[in-house]
């Protein structure tokens, strides 16, 4: 008898982390099916397009799709109702895994709020679901200095940083795809819990450059809370792979 490979949905599975994460599970022996606007076909968990069809015969759900903004708790429900919906056209224990943000219910900042308001519909849901809150990816950290690459100094908020690499996070969804559904899993985050400062001069290192770095001290609920680390994983850290050593990659 042949046995048939678990059948993995990633949403979002083009954009960052999905990237990363779609030939780890190929590499583990997982059948992929990618699933965002620009799949062939598309499938929009905003407006509900092509759900239905991408959730058919999934016996995981790893859900990496986000808009940015609160239309992330809107994918939740159009996810968990087609998952709801799908009776015996899905494996037998659909087990959803929800890529969440440390801090998302701790930090005032508005996406956080979906992300958390996203996660409290997955658990309510009833179906076997995993939800693992990540810091900030190196490659999300690198951007904010990117950003700022034509400006004569490099303003920096005056906060903790904990980034984590992608090939971090993403080997450990690949564990959560392979054991049952746990709730909420334990929080991960980068080997190296820094001033963000110090992040932007190993980048101005990694690029050559010499602009001032200049540390900005924000106003606000947002900034007093990312300034007491309520972003950050305390303890001994899940990531292996440093910030400097993914400039090369980023
Ligand atoms: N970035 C970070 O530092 C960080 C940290 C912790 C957790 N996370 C979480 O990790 C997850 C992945 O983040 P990421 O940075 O890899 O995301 P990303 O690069 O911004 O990619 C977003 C993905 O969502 C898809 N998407 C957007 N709107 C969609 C829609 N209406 N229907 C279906 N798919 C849609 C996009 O594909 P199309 O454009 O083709 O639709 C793309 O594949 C997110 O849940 C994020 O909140 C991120």
């Amino acid at each position: 008898m042949t046995v048939q490979p678990t059948r993995v949905l990633v949403t979002g599975g083009s954009g960052r982390l999905g990237r990363v994460l779609t030939p780890l599970l190929t590499a583990s022996g997982y059948a992929v099916r990618l699933a965002s606007r620009g799949t062939n076909p598309p499938v929009d968990l905003v407006s509900g397009a092509g759900v239905v069809d991408a959730v058919r015969d999934i016996d995981v759900v790893v859900h990496l799709a986000t808009t940015n903004g609160r239309r992330d708790v809107a994918m939740m429900r159009t996810l968990v109702a087609a998952l709801d919906a799908g009776g015996d056209r899905l494996g037998p224990n659909v087990h959803l895994v929800y890529l969440s943000i440390v801090g998302c219910d701790e930090v005032p900042l508005p996406y956080y709020r979906h992300k958390t308001e996203a996660e409290q519909v997955a658990l309510n849901s009833g179906l076997p679901v995993t939800i693992l809150r990540s810091t900030q990816f190196h490659s999300l950290v690198a951007l904010i200095f990117a950003s700022q690459r034509r400006l004569p100094a490099l303003v920096v908020p005056d906060i903790p940083m904990q980034p984590i690499d992608l090939a971090d996070v993403a080997s450990r969804v690949v564990e959560l795809v392979g054991g049952p559904a746990a709730g909420r899993v334990a929080d991960i985050g980068g080997p190296q819990t820094a001033p963000l400062t110090e992040f932007a001069q190993q980048w101005q290192r990694a690029q050559g450059r010499r602009a001032r770095v200049l540390p900005v001290r924000l106003p606000g609920r947002t900034f007093a809370a990312y300034r007491a680390g309520r972003h950050t994983v305390p303890g001994t850290a899940y990531g292996r792979i440093s910030f400097r050593d993914s400039l090369g990659a980023v």
